[in-house]
């Protein structure tokens, strides 16, 4: 899908915001999903990338927070308003809660701010109470990149060790469901901490992708299933997983 890029904001050295003019994706999008990015016109990188969408305004553009981490997304900070950009999505199964869920807890780590920030959107729009943990590692200046950041009680965890406990903390106060993204040891604490409070988890997973739609297998994550441990693909099946499926040491 064509798309045109209409806002680009530097928010921290490594981290742009792009917004792009999409009415198919800025009305279609749920939390937790992502696009698959096109990011140059050549051959390299060949492959597309996945970015998560971070906010639309649900009828003509959506927003994604681009962390700089290689080939591609380097190849994003030369794009300026006005030009146009290929663009495969909305993809994934997004995040999903109910009524029942009124105290909501986000546990974030660096980029995995990203999907959890679209998610928090909708959920204050529906009076939820919504508290963010954010383990920002080195990038605390991300959160300037929430439109919303005053309606949103945020703490943060100093560095990566002090996570578990600031999560145990908020999960403490009664919450009913626990969302997270970011690096791999990060969720799996996040699953544990919410499975020994039985608060219901979901965790959007990341793996390297190729196709983005469920054809060449490249995304596989290990889930626990009633007849055992099975392969799922990221891409179609998740990206977001129940927190207890997700078998983090665990291979078929
Ligand atoms: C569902 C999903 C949603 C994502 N959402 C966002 C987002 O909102 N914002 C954002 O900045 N990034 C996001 N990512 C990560 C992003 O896709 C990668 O950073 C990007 O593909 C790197 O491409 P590159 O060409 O710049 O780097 P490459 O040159 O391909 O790789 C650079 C480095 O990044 C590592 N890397 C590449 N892809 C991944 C990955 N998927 N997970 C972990 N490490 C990786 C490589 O191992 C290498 O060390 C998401 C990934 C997935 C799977
Ligand atoms: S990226 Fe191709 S199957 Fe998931």
């Amino acid at each position: 899908m064509r798309t045109v890029l209409t806002e680009v904001r530097s928010v921290t050295g490594r981290d742009t915001l792009y917004t792009f003019a999409c009415p198919e994706i800025a009305r279609k999008a749920r939390p937790g999903q992502f696009v698959e990015l096109k990011l140059t016109d050549g051959c390299e990188p060949f492959l597309r990338r996945p970015i998560s969408i971070f906010d639309t305004d649900g009828a003509h553009t959506f927003s994604l927070l681009v962390r700089t981490a290689g080939r591609g997304t380097s190849a994003m900070r030369g794009w300026t308003p006005g030009a146009e950009a290929d663009v495969l999505g909305p993809l994934g199964n997004g995040f999903s809660w109910g009524a029942d869920a009124q105290n909501c807890v986000l546990a974030a780590g660096g980029i995995g701010l990203a999907p959890l920030a679209f998610l928090a959107k909708k959920l204050l729009e529906e009076g939820k109470r919504v508290q963010l943990l954010f383990s920002p590692r080195r990038d605390a200046g991300l959160l300037d990149a929430l439109p919303f950041r005053a309606r949103l009680a945020v703490s943060c965890a100093e560095n990566r060790a002090a996570f578990p406990d600031a999560l145990d903390a908020l999960l403490e106060q009664g919450a009913d469901a626990l969302f997270s993204c970011g690096p791999e040891d990060l969720l799996e604490e996040a699953a544990k901490r919410a499975e020994a409070r039985r608060v219901p988890c979901q965790l959007s997973v990341e793996r390297r992708m190729a196709c983005g739609f469920g054809i060449c297998l490249g995304c596989a994550v290990a889930i626990r299933t009633e007849q055992g441990v099975t392969y799922k693909k990221v891409c179609r099946d998740g990206p977001v997983f129940r927190g207890g499926e997700v078998a983090f040491h665990e291979e078929p």
